[in-house]
């Protein structure tokens, strides 16, 4: 996959990293990151959200939070590749007109092609609910718990043209009980991903 990854700028305090969060879903996870960077001076600051579903729920957020969120829905074509280009290619002009410098991942739940990867390679970051290599794509809890798996956990990484195999920032375990079904693990697993997410990105936007 090769390491070709270009690192945004330092954000700073006082000059903070324009970042974008990409969602799908309810976006808890968004919400621990507007949360925390109101909390205390951050070195990056959320400017866009966009969502690839006009029914998500973290939409919501922006209006709470003061910042501009939209939804991008997959335009209607037959050709499913050129479907996937074409949304892709409005994704990025939309973070190209508001001078985004840091892409976010955050239950975003679409793979991007390699041609998206590429104009972002390093300046995109996704959350995925394992300890990768262990449990990669769609149903990393499903497959935690399929395996009998005692441990399991989450991991922020760089986001390369393969899933969920780009470079690893960080990861942080959570445990698996006996009768854990999937929608308690992946409530504990959150919870964890609600603090590691936005410490790993005030580690990155500061390096
Ligand atoms: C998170 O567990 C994330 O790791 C996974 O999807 C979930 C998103 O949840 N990719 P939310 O939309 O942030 O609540």
């Amino acid at each position: 996959m090769g390491d070709s990854y270009i690192p945004p700028r330092r954000g700073s305090i006082d000059n903070p990293l324009r970042i974008a969060v990409l969602i799908s879903g309810g976006g808890s996870g968004l919400l621990a990151i507007l949360n925390h960077q109101l909390s205390k001076p951050s070195c990056h600051v959320t400017k866009l959200i966009i969502s690839d579903n006009i029914d998500s729920k973290g939409l919501n957020y922006g209006s709470d939070f003061n910042v501009t969120s939209f939804a991008i829905e997959l335009p209607i074509i037959q050709d499913k590749y050129q479907q996937r280009i074409l949304h892709e290619n409005i994704v990025h002009e939309k973070l190209i007109e508001s001078n985004i410098e840091l892409v976010i991942m955050s239950g975003y739940m679409r793979i991007l092609t390699p041609i998206f990867v590429k104009k972002w390679k390093g300046r995109l970051v996704n959350i995925h609910p394992s300890l990768l290599p262990k449990y990669p794509g769609a149903h990393a809890h499903r497959d935690a718990l399929a395996d009998g798996a005692n441990v399991t956990g989450c991991t922020v990484h760089l986001v390369d043209e393969g899933v969920d195999t780009g470079r690893i920032l960080a990861q942080s375990e959570v445990p698996i009980f006996e009768g854990d079904t999937l929608e308690i693990l992946q409530e504990r697993v959150k919870k964890v991903e609600h603090l590691l997410y936005p410490q790993t990105l005030d580690n990155y936007c500061s390096k």
